[in-house]
């Protein structure tokens, strides 16, 4: 099953003026999320409309125009909102704003309790197992750090076992054991639970290792929805979007027009990218 949204037109101005204008923050001609086994990574410069977009997704925000449909069902003023809230799980790009009971447990439970989900304090307690966060069980989460609050806010998340993540920047403010080890157990809910995940990034290293679909924004619109590693050999659509391009990519472009190399700079992990340059170099030996 999947969330589809088509035809969408989304503005936070709801003035007269924009509308006759047409002014828009988010434009949505077709777009489907499947419930099952996607990675995707939402990128775009800051303020292109990807936080905007995950929040059409499980219609936090309400378009103007448009459909969303879930599960083939189409969602309406009168839709009950819980069933969406429940498949799409949404962590904010800023986790204070998800935070607000005054014990971590309290707040991890809330979602499970919220969808009438049996044993609502195992499940927050197991979600905080996969976190790592156990410890602070009974601590106040507006006393916490930030990477300590982005910890609470994913597992408040994951304790009500969405069909889709959604996860709005969440390395911001992890640090690097902390950032792979939350990378590597979204990869692992992935593969083998199946969970669709949906990662808003700016950190094109992780779209290149973990994520199998990119979604292009630039102003609102989609300029590309695909496969996450042949996005960067359009040239022109990395500029055209202001996006950077691996680190590894870049060193294998510069490489290949400065000394003229015959290799395919796409490699986009390092012991691929060694046997293009090696092999490369072994033949500009056998020229001499
Ligand atoms: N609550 C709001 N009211 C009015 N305008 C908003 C609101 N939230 C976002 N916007 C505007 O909508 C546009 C898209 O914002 P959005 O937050 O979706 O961008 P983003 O791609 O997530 O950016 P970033 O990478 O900085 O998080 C921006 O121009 C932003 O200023
Ligand atoms: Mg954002």
């Amino acid at each position: 099953m999947s969330v589809n949204l088509s035809q969408v037109i989304f503005s936070y101005d709801s003035s007269r003026k924009a509308r006759i204008n047409g002014e828009y923050y988010l434009k949505v001609d077709n777009l489907t999320i499947n419930d099952t086994n996607e990675f995707i990574a939402i990128v775009g410069h800051t303020g292109s409309g990807k936080s905007t977009l995950t929040h059409l997704l499980n219609r936090l925000l309400v378009p103007a125009k448009g459909k969303l449909v879930v599960d083939e069902k189409e969602i309406t003023k009168r839709s009950k909102l819980l069933p969406i809230r429940k498949k799409v799980g949404l962590v904010f790009q800023f986790p204070e704003y998800q935070l607000f009971e005054d014990t971590v447990i309290k707040d991890i439970s809330f979602g499970p309790k919220n969808f009438k989900l049996d044993n609502p304090e195992a499940l927050a307690m197991d979600a905080m197992k996969i976190m790592g966060i156990t410890n602070l069980k009974d601590r106040n989460p507006f006393t916490l750090s930030g990477g300590q609050m982005r910890k609470v806010a994913i597992a408040g998340i994951l304790a009500s076992k969405p069909d889709i993540l959604v996860l709005d920047e969440p390395t911001v403010g992890l640090d690097s054991v902390s950032k792979e080890e939350l990378l590597e157990f979204l990869k692992d809910l992935n593969e083998n639970k199946h969970i669709s995940i949906i990662l808003i990034t700016h950190d094109m290293e992780v779209v290149t290792k973990y994520c199998k679909r990119a979604i292009v924004l630039k102003k609102g619109n989609i300029l590309y929805d695909g496969d996450s590693l042949e996005l960067f050999k359009d040239e022109k659509l990395i500029e055209d979007a202001h996006l950077d391009y691996p680190h590894l990519t870049r060193v294998m472009l510069e490489l290949k027009k400065k000394y003229n190399l015959d290799i395919d700079p796409y490699k986009f992990d390092a012991h691929s990218a060694f046997l293009e340059l090696e092999k490369a170099l072994i033949k500009g030996e056998a020229h001499e």
